[in-house]
């Protein structure tokens, strides 16, 4: 439920986080991945809030980071570099020196000859860099083609058939250990059947490994989990009790392995909100659209995915329902295209949204933008960059 009267008062457009639903999330994550010994990072890319970021460090979950300012960011909000690993297919010189500096738990390679440069900056330094093969389990995520990331055609990962070669190289690479096996096979994963055949392709790749007598002390298996953009009251938290229990169950961890997880939407998505003002309502020929102060430069994942936003009109609801009148739902009967005010026609959140009479000055809600939403927000047009407001500060 918002806090609609305290809402109305603060500037439009924002985003709105509710740090009650944020440490919940956090609370059964935490309960759940300890039951099996598995190791959390944070995916940063998902929400980097000094908030969000203290929050998830406070249940000592690590950072998993994407970016030099996003280890950057980790070490300086305190994650110990222990738990901060390294990912990326196009890691600069510049970054790979600042992690090393930091004495990161790992890097997460992607391409031999990311190897050979790692190699070499670490020897510059005298050092050596722990490092996880991040392998391209050719696994179909069966989520949005943007967002798949687990394929051979993708350009992320070493594919199965470079392995033997990479693996060679190793000899030559003084200044490098190779410490654990990666995977991710993509964003917004529903159906768990898609974890189950990467925890059964990491078990071959396992084997293959053991065959060469290499021994892999860390399998990350990535993140991926999806959330319910269709209910999200319903399914405030994700199910990481199954999500958690389908790896113990599949996954054949070897004596002494640890398993690591990099999970990023399903840990911040439902906690954020975008916050909006309708500031026209204008008449089309069959359309009525409801123009909003937010366009796609706060929430991009509509005109960048298609992606499915749920649109609420607070201002007419009461107790989390829309307000009846005379006892009867009138909301059904009205349909809008619901639109930023960006000069893209793609700047568009929903088409035929039911929603109850939408009138200029009504708060909308647009929910399930926790993740990926702030992070992703741009200054086009010359606009603002949108802030963040915390339900425990208001
Ligand atoms: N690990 C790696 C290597 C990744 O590439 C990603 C996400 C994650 C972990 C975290 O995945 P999550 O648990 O959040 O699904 N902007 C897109 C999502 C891009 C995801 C990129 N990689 C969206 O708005 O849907």
């Amino acid at each position: 439920m918002f806090p609609l009267e305290k809402l109305k008062q603060i500037p439009t457009p924002f985003y709105y986080y509710d740090v009650e639903v944020l440490n919940r999330t956090l609370q059964q994550l935490k309960s759940e991945a300890d039951k099996y010994g598995f190791v959390v990072h944070y995916a940063l890319k998902a929400n980097a809030n000094n908030k969000v970021l203290n929050a998830v460090k406070s249940y000592g979950i690590g950072a998993d980071c994407v970016s030099g300012n996003e280890v950057k960011k980790a070490v300086e909000t305190g994650f110990s570099p222990e738990h901060i690993v390294f990912a990326g297919v196009g890691k600069s010189d510049d970054e790979i020196n600042y992690a090393l500096d930091n004495s990161i738990f790992c890097f997460n390679c992607e391409s031999s000859q990311e190897l050979e440069v790692i190699n070499e900056l670490a020897a510059a330094k005298n050092k050596v860099a722990s490092i996880a093969l991040r392998i391209n389990p050719n696994v179909n995520a069966n989520t949005h083609k943007y967002i798949t990331t687990g394929l051979e055609e993708n350009k992320f990962g070493i594919n199965l058939w470079e392995l033997e070669n990479v693996v060679n190289s190793f000899n030559a690479l003084k200044n490098l250990k190779l410490i654990g096996l990666h995977f991710h096979i993509g964003s917004q994963i529903t159906d768990l059947g898609s974890f189950k055949s990467l925890c059964l392709k990491v078990n071959e790749i396992q084997t293959w490994f053991e065959q060469r007598k290499i021994k892999i002390e860390n399998i990350n298996v990535g993140g991926g989990l999806g959330v319910n953009y269709y209910e999200p009251d319903t399914y405030l938290i994700p199910d990481f009790a199954a999500y958690f229990k389908l790896f113990g169950d599949f996954l054949e961890v070897r004596k002494g392995q640890k398993v690591h997880f990099e999970l990023g939407r399903a840990i911040v998505a439902q906690c954020g909100t975008l916050i909006s003002k309708v500031l026209y309502i204008k008449k089309g020929v069959n359309t009525n659209f409801a123009i909003l102060d937010a366009g796609m430069t706060e929430l991009m994942r509509p005109a960048l995915y298609q992606a499915y936003h749920k649109i609420e009109n607070i201002s007419k609801m009461e107790d989390g329902k829309w307000k009846m009148e005379n006892g009867q739902d009138t909301s059904a009967i009205y349909k809008y295209d619901v639109v930023g005010p960006i000069c893209e026609s793609s700047d568009c959140f929903g088409k035929a949204v039911s929603l109850p009479e939408t009138e200029r000055g009504d708060v909308m809600a647009l929910r399930t933008a926790g993740a990926y939403g702030e992070v992703m927000s741009s200054a086009y047009n010359l606009r603002d960059r949108v802030k963040a407001v915390y339900s425990d500060e208001i």
